[in-house]
């Protein structure tokens, strides 16, 4: 795949692509986050560089190199990936949320360092949900033909959550993985099915994060040739 492409096809289309994971503080010295890499959406933003699109990557945490070629806006929260991400949407053909955005917040940020007190129970931590930037971004379409594409890490039930959480979200496409025994966070390899809006299932065979990213694209590559010739 890609090696053999004529030209490039995605020379003219701007996609936002979003990689990481978010962390949310506590204290100065403290967050929750997650697993996340970032190696799927960083080879996402990569393979559509080289396939000739310009590519905004809004990269929460991740230890990986900046990648050549393509915007790259760095943020911490989910509460600044949102706003990076409402920012460059408008003017995305395809926007692709690759990244492990936190579902919930400390509903307080302690300025100071947390200290130990002198008993055997911290307090508990309040949470509150975060704003969903792809079900946000799915309603508000920048314009028809924009395709929005999520991921979805799943444990169980791979299939029927997937198709659930597609309806729920209102996404074009949806990448679900299943998590767990070795799979995805943290691999260099992954192994996926993509549901579509439409019904369809592509298996995605296991094998490098660059391959799901050149199949995806041609998935949205093909929805953008039908609605934006
Ligand atoms: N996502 C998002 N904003 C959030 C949470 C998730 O944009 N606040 C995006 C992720 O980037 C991913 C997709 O939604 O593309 C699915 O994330 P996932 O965690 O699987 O779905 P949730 O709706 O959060 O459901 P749950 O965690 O309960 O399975
Ligand atoms: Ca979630």
């Amino acid at each position: 795949r890609g090696a053999d492409r004529v030209g490039a096809d995605l020379a003219g289309r701007h996609v936002l692509v979003s990689a990481g994971g978010t962390r949310e503080p506590l204290d100065p010295v403290r967050f929750l986050g997650n697993l996340s890499t970032g190696r799927q959406g960083y080879a996402l933003a990569s393979v559509a560089a080289a396939r000739g699109a310009r590519v905004t990557l809004v990269a929460a945490h991740t230890e990986l190199p900046d990648p050549a070629g393509v915007d790259l806006v760095r943020v911490g929260t989910a509460a600044e990936m949102r706003a990076a991400v409402l920012a460059a949407a408008p003017d995305a053909d395809a926007v692709v949320m690759a990244a492990a955005v936190a579902d919930f917040r400390p509903a307080d940020y302690v300025p100071v360092k947390i200290k130990k007190v002198d008993r055997a129970d911290p307090e508990p931590v309040a949470l509150v949900r975060n704003p969903d930037i792809l079900a946000e971004v799915s309603r508000d379409r920048a314009a028809p033909g924009q395709v929005v594409v999520g991921f979805a890490a799943e444990t169980d039930d791979v299939l029927a959550n997937g198709r659930k959480k597609i309806a729920r979200k209102g996404c074009d496409l949806l990448v679900v993985n299943q998590v767990g025994g070795g799979l995805a966070f943290g691999s260099p390899d992954n192994q996926a099915v993509v549901l579509a809006d439409d019904g369809a299932e592509t298996e995605v065979p296991y094998g490098p994060k660059a391959a799901l990213a050149d199949l995806l694209w041609d998935l949205v590559a093909e929805r953008l040739a039908r609605s934006r010739p």
